[in-house]
């Protein structure tokens, strides 16, 4: 029997983990803790709320009572660690934010772990989900591998390497079983629209300007969601304890060539001419400490555990946009209020 905390689960990512151990596991009691920060939405999960063997819990990570409470409540036997501040250009305006969740958060886990398994870490396992961003910028050639060393540029980057560092460092201490593993840049439904791809989508929606930070020429590895959940369902089942996994989609992608992809797919969808979408592309000041380019070597959990991504990125854009189409209605909510305030922040008095 199995009770598992999943920490952010009502985020971009957590919420399709949940979603798949829900579905796919229903002898063991799934736990969502969440904060519901601006980026954490239930209505993610309206699907599963009602569940038997779903429980959500409004709790923050820096809160180390409530940790301790639903720890006992729920008889917790597993940690899958998401909860997070995401979002690389919201670090570069907060970085102490993204210090207290990312760092201060996750060692308050790791000692509520630590107390609540006390001496008994058998069947135990504190998972932490992390990101290629802490081996910092690749040239144009080379992908990082799980010995690559750790070179964060972002506050953001900077505050996942901590983490990964106290996880790591609370085996060797405690010997507290974890894994590990970092993944490159995913997309696909429910992502919030502060990132590359929903943005965009969401102005083409709305005929606005999409504003591609410097000279566009910047690289990324995109994986769809649905298949870092079932990576995630992989190394948390079968991952050697005290190992990190590198997941990805080797499928690098340049931004501006990316964002010419979807605006003809969205022309194509839209029914507008093919070349609409392109006329709003912006040019607009750089990121930054921008990192020039990621690429995962994902080789060891291919061949270790027998993973890789089950659709073409042309086939999980596809599927994002439709999605996106399909659900204004998530679309509208999620940016109506405070979002229409970080929008002309970010990007009006850039
Ligand atoms: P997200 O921003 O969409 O969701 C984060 C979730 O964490 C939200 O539901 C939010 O409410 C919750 N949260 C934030 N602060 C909290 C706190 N103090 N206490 C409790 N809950 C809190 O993030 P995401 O994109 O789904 O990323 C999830 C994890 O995966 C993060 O750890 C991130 O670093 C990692 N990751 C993301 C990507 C990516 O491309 N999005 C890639 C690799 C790794
Ligand atoms: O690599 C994994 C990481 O991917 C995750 O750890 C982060 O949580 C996730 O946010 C993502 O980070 P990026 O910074 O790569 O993602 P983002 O969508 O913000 O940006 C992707 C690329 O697009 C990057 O080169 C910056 C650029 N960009 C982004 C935005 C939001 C633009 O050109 N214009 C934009 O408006």
């Amino acid at each position: 029997m199995k009770n598992v905390l999943i920490t952010g689960g009502a985020g971009f990512i957590g919420s399709h983990v949940v979603r798949l151990f829900v579905n796919t596991y229903p002898e063991y009691k799934i736990v969502n803790l969440d904060a519901l920060t601006y980026a954490g939405n239930l209505e993610n999960l309206s699907d599963v709320d009602g569940s038997s063997n779903y429980t959500f819990e409004k709790v923050n990570i820096l809160d180390v009572e409530e940790l301790e409470r639903v720890f006992s409540e729920h008889e917790i036997t597993d940690v899958i660690h998401l909860a997070a501040e995401s979002h690389v250009d919201r670090s570069i305006h907060s970085p102490l934010d993204f210090v207290h969740t990312n760092i201060v958060g996750t060692v308050n886990l790791l000692n509520t772990a630590k107390k609540h398994w006390a001496n008994n870490f058998s069947d135990k396992l504190f998972y932490h989900v992390s990101t290629d961003e802490v081996y910092g910028a690749l040239g144009a050639t080379g992908f990082f591998t799980e010995t690559t060393p750790y070179h964060p540029n972002s506050p953001y980057s900077a505050s996942k390497a901590a983490s990964d560092h106290f996880v790591r460092a609370y085996g060797e201490t405690y010997d507290l079983p974890f894994v590990i593993s970092n993944c490159s840049n995913n997309y696909g439904p429910y992502h919030f629209p502060e990132k590359l791809i929903p943005l965009f989508i969401n102005n083409i929606i709305n005929k606005k300007p999409l504003p591609v930070y410097g000279d566009g020429l910047y690289t990324r590895d995109w994986l769809f969601v649905k298949d870092h959940a079932t990576a995630i369902d992989r190394v948390f089942h079968k991952g050697k304890r005290g190992d990190t996994y590198n997941i990805g989609g080797f499928n690098e992608w340049k931004n501006i060539d990316l964002v010419k992809l979807l605006c003809s797919q969205m022309d194509e969808k839209l029914g507008n001419q093919n070349g609409t979408s392109e006329q709003l592309i912006t040019y607009i000041k750089d990121r930054p400490g921008h990192d020039r380019r990621y690429a995962i070597d994902a080789t060891k959990i291919n061949q270790e555990l027998g993973w890789k991504p089950s659709v073409t990125f042309e086939e999980g854009l596809a599927e994002t946009i439709d999605w996106y189409l399909e659900n204004t209605g998530w679309l509208n909510n999620v940016t109506s209020g405070a979002y229409q305030q970080y929008y002309s922040n970010m990007y009006t008095n850039r």
